[in-house]
């Protein structure tokens, strides 16, 4: 009676990642990787970066965007062979991609990566985007995150007033439920306000020159209706059920997948209000509202000015702003009970959902399906301009 009362108490205060047996949807890898995604195809109008995002037939024309010959892993690059002259406005070619479907709560997203983009100047991102809901109503999560020379991943949540993390205070319920360093707990953010809730990752060789010297690695996230848990796994560590799975796999998260870097319990957040299904997207800026700004890039590893790498011949500058794909796997839990998140058959501006019931092939290749970028604004950049505001750059990088 007493070990019951014990477990129900450690229960209540120390909830776990739900443990779930989770389908396949659909792999973006090899030959079919790029064929997922939409491109972006203009301005940095968000994070403010030097960049242009380029359409398709640029990314390819140029191979910014391409399937390697001999690994078969996806490549997504800034251009490190045009020189950029020393003008008023200066732009580089990049790339900005959104998968065509997105994926509700109940989702399991898992990348692997053998290299993300860095150097001084470069700000890749891996994250997702609620869908129908102006942002930052629906919800985003930024998977993997950071700038310039910083050797550490960061992870962070952007929702509407209400959600937030577990009070880093409480050491003791802190250190079971996640492994990663809360550095902000609030995950509210507003166009003007965007700060956000933050948590650095705890492992070594989460970015950088060092995450790439480790062959990479995996990162896997659950958007679930108990929470969100994030788990990183440097290329040695990956549990065999994902380095042993195939894109027709099961996921069993319960086997030895250990705690998560992350853990945003519902009980703080409650997932099905503040998350929609989610978009993916990745992207490399340059500069802008994070890299760019002179105390974070000067204390980030770089010096001089972020602008002037952006300009000149861009090698070797960018020879290591890319990233090296391997696949990115998405699943649904077995247990999730589904709406159909869609639902809208007046709609034009819907992306295909995917859900269980609705096969892989009825999403993505809809001629008439459009994004709903125009409602969903991100400006996750904006995040670090008002952290720095608020508690300078030592604290935000952690130095
Ligand atoms: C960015 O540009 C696109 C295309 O012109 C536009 O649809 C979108 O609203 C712009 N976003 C911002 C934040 O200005
Ligand atoms: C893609 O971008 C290039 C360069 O801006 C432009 O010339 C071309 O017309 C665009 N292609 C499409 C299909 O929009
Ligand atoms: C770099 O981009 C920012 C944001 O768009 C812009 O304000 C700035 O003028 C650009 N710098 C140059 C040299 O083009
Ligand atoms: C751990 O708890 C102690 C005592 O409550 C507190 O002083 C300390 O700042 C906490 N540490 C962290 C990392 O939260
Ligand atoms: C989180 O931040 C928002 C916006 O600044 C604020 O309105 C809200 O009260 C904060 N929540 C907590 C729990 O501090
Ligand atoms: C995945 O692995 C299973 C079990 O080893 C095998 O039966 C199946 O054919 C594999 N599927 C693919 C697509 O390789
Ligand atoms: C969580 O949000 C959902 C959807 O908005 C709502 O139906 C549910 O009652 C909420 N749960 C709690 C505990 O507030
Ligand atoms: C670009 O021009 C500005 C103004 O003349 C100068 O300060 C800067 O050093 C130049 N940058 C490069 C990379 O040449
Ligand atoms: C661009 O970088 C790649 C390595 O990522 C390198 O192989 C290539 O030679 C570089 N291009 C130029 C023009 O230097
Ligand atoms: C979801 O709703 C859309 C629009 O009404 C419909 O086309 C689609 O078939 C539905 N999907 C499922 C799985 O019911
Ligand atoms: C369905 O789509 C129509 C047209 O886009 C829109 O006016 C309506 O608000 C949508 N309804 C719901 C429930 O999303």
């Amino acid at each position: 009676m007493l070990i019951f009362l014990l477990l129900l108490l450690l229960t209540g205060l120390f909830p776990l990642p739900s443990t779930a047996i989770y389908t396949p949807l659909r792999e973006y890898a090899g030959d079919s990787f790029f064929s997922g995604w939409d491109y972006y195809g203009n301005v940095d109008n968000t994070t403010l970066g030097n960049v242009t995002y380029v359409n398709q037939s640029t990314g390819v024309s140029q191979s910014l965007t391409y399937v390697d010959s001999i690994t078969g892993h996806a490549i997504i690059r800034v251009d490190n062979f045009t020189n950029i002259p020393n003008a008023s406005i200066v732009n580089r070619n990049s790339v900005k991609i959104t998968t065509k479907e997105a994926y509700p709560v109940g989702s399991l997203v898992i990348i692997d990566a053998w290299h993300i983009p860095y150097g001084c100047s470069v700000w890749p991102a891996f994250w997702t985007l609620g869908i129908n809901l102006e942002w930052p109503q629906a919800g985003e999560m930024d998977i993997i995150e950071a700038i310039n020379n910083l050797g550490v991943n960061q992870y962070a949540l952007h929702t509407s007033s209400g959600c937030s993390l577990p009070s880093p205070s409480s050491n003791s319920s802190s250190s079971i439920l996640q492994s990663g360093n809360t550095i902000e707990t609030n995950c509210t953010s507003t166009f003007y306000s965007n700060e956000g809730c933050l948590v650095q990752e705890s492992k070594p060789n989460s970015f950088g020159a060092e995450f790439a010297e480790a062959q990479g690695g995996v990162f896997a996230t659950q958007l679930d209706v108990s929470g969100i848990y994030i788990w990183f796994w440097s290329r040695s560590n990956i549990p065999a059920a994902i380095s042993q799975a195939n894109s027709s796999s099961k996921m069993d998260i319960s086997s030895d997948w250990g705690t998560p870097t992350v853990a945003v319990p519902s009980s703080g957040c409650n997932i099905t209000q503040y998350f929609q299904a989610q978009q993916l997207v990745l992207d490399i800026t340059l500069c802008g509202v994070w890299a760019g700004v002179q105390s974070i890039y000067s204390s980030s590893g770089c010096s001089g000015q972020c602008i002037d790498n952006v300009i000149g011949a861009g090698n070797p500058t960018y020879n290591d702003a890319y990233w090296d794909i391997a696949y990115i796997r998405t699943y649904l839990s077995d247990t999730v009970t589904t709406t159909n998140i869609t639902g809208n058959s007046s709609s034009t501006s819907s992306i295909s959902t995917l859900l269980p019931s609705s096969s892989a092939a009825s999403s993505g290749n809809d001629a008439n399906s459009k994004r709903v970028a125009a409602v969903s604004v991100p400006v996750h950049g904006l995040l670090w301009f008002f952290l720095l505001t608020l508690f300078g750059p030592t604290l935000i990088l952690g130095w």
